[in-house]
């Protein structure tokens, strides 16, 4: 399988392995998330004493913020292998009894972006993953015989953008169910310090805390960022990173105050600047900003409802006072909606 066809769309393909060190290998190179670390970590501990797999794990939150690496450290902490693949690669169940069936004791299989499984493959797992059973189902029609096979005990990770997508039957045979959640500014100038150590960057804190603070609580993107200013320095000034040159590298590269990009800039101009602030249903607003309804969803809106500039109503979505003063506008004097009222009286 390619690297692509593992990329969702909502992803951006800018981890590929240029700088080998960079994604944390072990849950103590892993910066932030304590708590869910400390979780982690005991869990893979005891899993380790009994001489076991690990509990099946899942791991929700938006593109960038580690679900991946997560479980290729829980591979690596377990000393396991892992197979990785993902919802939309399997399409038919027996392309998951494949992968299921060649699996070994204590083998970490990761499947990213869960929530795209076909109906027919996620059915699959439901055995497996409780009972490490799959049913191979020989022959066709009334001839068909089905043949229970057992698998190796492994530990499923999985991931995904879209909790509200999961489930019942799969939410409930995981062990443990986590959300990631964006990231503290600290956190994030650990990450980026940490990744100017591994680009051979100079970087100051200040400098490191510039970059943090713009990329929307994203360590992909403070990954990104920094990658941009490091040019920008080498170009443009002597190639140290100090605050004021982190500044002018974010501009540069039309990363704003906030953090926002070209990309999510334009969802709160279409929003505000062409269709009156909204409410606007998600697949004009998709189509406005010509990207796919599920980018905008799981990519853009999370880090713009968090900064209370885009809001998600029953009628569509809905610009905030604040996206307009952001952009540098006027926000509309609200006018009293009888629609809304009608809406907000409703049983
Ligand atoms: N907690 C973290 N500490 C350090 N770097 C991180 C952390 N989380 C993510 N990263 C960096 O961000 C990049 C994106 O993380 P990834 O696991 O691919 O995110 P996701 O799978 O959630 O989209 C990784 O390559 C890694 O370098
Ligand atoms: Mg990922």
């Amino acid at each position: 399988m390619s690297r692509e066809e593992l990329l969702s769309p909502a992803e951006e393909p800018d981890d590929l392995p240029d700088e080998p060190g960079l994604r944390p290998r072990t849950l103590s190179e892993f910066v932030g998330q304590a708590e869910l670390k400390s979780h982690l970590s005991v869990m893979l501990e005891a899993a380790s004493q009994r001489r076991e797999a690990a509990d099946h794990m899942l791991f929700a939150g938006p593109p960038g913020l580690g679900k991946t690496t997560l479980a290729n450290i829980i591979a690596a902490e377990m000393s396991a292998n892992i197979q990785v693949t993902s919802g939309p690669a399997l399409e038919r169940a027996g392309d998951l009894a494949s992968i299921l069936s060649r699996l070994e004791d204590g083998d970490v299989l990761f499947i990213d972006e869960i929530h795209r499984l076909p109906r027919a493959v996620e059915e699959v797992l439901y055995p497996a993953m409780e009972d490490f059973r799959i049913d191979v189902v020989l022959g066709k029609g009334p001839a068909a015989r089905s043949i229970p096979l057992d698998l190796a005990r492994f530990t499923l990770v999985g991931a995904t953008t879209r909790t509200g997508l999961i489930t019942g039957p799969l939410r409930d045979r995981f062990g443990l169910l986590t959300r990631l959640d964006y990231y503290e500014v600290d956190d994030l100038q650990s990450i980026a310090m940490r990744a100017a150590g591994i680009f051979g960057v100079d970087i100051d804190p200040q400098g490191a805390h510039e970059i943090a603070r713009r990329s929307r609580g994203t360590p992909r993107i403070a990954n990104r960022l920094l990658r941009q200013v490091r040019d920008y320095a080498l170009v443009h000034r002597d190639g140290r990173i100090s605050a004021a040159v982190a500044d002018e590298g974010l501009a540069f590269f039309g990363v704003d105050e906030l953090g926002l990009d070209k990309a999510s800039r334009a969802v709160l101009e279409a929003l505000c600047l062409r269709f009156n602030g909204g409410p606007l249903g998600l697949s004009t607003l998709a189509i406005a900003v010509s990207e796919p309804t599920e980018t905008v969803e799981d990519v853009y809106e999370p880090f713009l409802i968090q900064q209370g500039l885009l809001m998600r109503t029953p009628r569509g979505r809905v610009a905030t006072p604040q996206a307009y003063r952001h952009l540098g506008l006027t926000p509309p004097v609200a006018e009293p909606d009888p629609q809304a009222e009608l809406f907000d009286q409703a049983p």
